[in-house]
């Protein structure tokens, strides 16, 4: 069984195979109406459970859109309505989902309920985001830099901001996908420890973008922040804004990128958001065509 539970948990080669398919599935039904199902159908008469313990656009919409045109059926779940959230375990939701369903797809706060619903699964699992990780968006973000900018590998990516989930991701990518990745932020919102060894820390953001060939940054309070901590968040990152001065510093080509949701004017300034360097809005659309290939890479379809 294949589970897509993080980027480093995926060989090189299978990342590269689910990029590679997803281009070419996004290509197959270019300009089609979105509900036009694929020629395939590679998840006729399947059920998938899609779990959201955390808010979602982006996610609950493309993976249930993803299904469709693969020809499954979705169900979206709030973990707050389920069993699982009053009491029922991890690994007893898991085993019971599994008699429903073909897939599984997780958002959650602690990575351990991810690894615990895989590990009692007895069908394929997927990350739709934890506090710690968020690999799916990763693989969207290399879809889109491959389609404007050609291979990632040997390019600098930088990420200005948090070290977040999503910046952990990116840090799993850069060994994976071969790219160099440099982290600029300040010192209280480094990356975890076990990050170590994936980036480099350049603290100055000129300094840090120098050259790149995508900028990337996300939100300043994430949902497993508290948000008490939001005005001290603020005042630590302000520095680390992505505003046009900044992406002058960067390649002319640079990319920028965002995952969304945004706070305009906060970690990013709409001239940027809404500039010509920008790709977020490919960014989003390519969760679907990622995340497709992503289940079909776990049900070996
Ligand atoms: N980028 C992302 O995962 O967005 P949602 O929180 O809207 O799913
Ligand atoms: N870092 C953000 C990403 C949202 C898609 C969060 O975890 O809230």
């Amino acid at each position: 069984m294949t589970h897509f539970l993080d980027i480093h948990t995926t060989s090189p080669d299978d990342l590269r195979a689910i990029i590679d398919n997803a281009a070419a599935m996004k290509s197959a039904r270019a300009g089609l109406p979105k509900g036009t199902p694929d020629v395939d159908q590679p998840l006729a008469n399947h059920m998938v459970a899609l779990i959201f313990e955390k808010p979602s656009t982006r996610t609950r919409i493309s993976f249930d859109v993803g299904v469709r045109q693969m020809g499954g059926e979705t169900m979206v779940l709030s973990g707050k309505d389920m069993q699982l959230g009053h009491g029922e375990t991890i690994a007893d939701t898991a085993r019971v989902l599994s008699r429903y369903v073909d897939l599984i797809m997780i958002r959650t706060f602690e990575e351990q309920t991810l690894l615990e619903m895989a590990e009692y699964a007895s069908v394929p699992v997927i990350n739709g985001l934890t506090d710690r990780t968020h690999p799916c968006q990763i693989m969207a973000d290399i879809l889109t830099f491959e389609e404007h900018n050609g291979p990632i590998k040997g390019k600098k990516v930088v990420w200005s901001g948090d070290g977040n989930n999503v910046f952990a991701s990116f840090a799993h990518a850069a060994k994976q996908f071969e790219f160099d990745l440099v982290f600029t932020g300040p010192e209280t919102l480094q990356p975890e420890p076990a990050l170590d060894g994936l980036y480099t820390t350049v603290r100055d953001p000129d300094a840090a973008v120098a050259g790149a060939d995508l900028v990337v940054t996300d939100t300043w309070v994430s949902m497993h922040d508290p948000q008490s901590a939001r005005e001290r968040r603020h005042n630590q990152l302000r520095g680390y804004q992505v505003n046009t001065a900044l992406m002058n510093k960067a390649k002319p080509d640079a990319l920028f990128m965002h995952c969304l949701p945004a706070h305009r004017d906060d970690e990013a300034t709409s001239e940027v958001m809404d500039g010509p360097n920008s790709v977020i809005w490919d960014e989003a659309e390519n969760r679907l065509h990622a995340q497709k290939a992503v289940m079909r890479h776990c049900l070996g379809r």
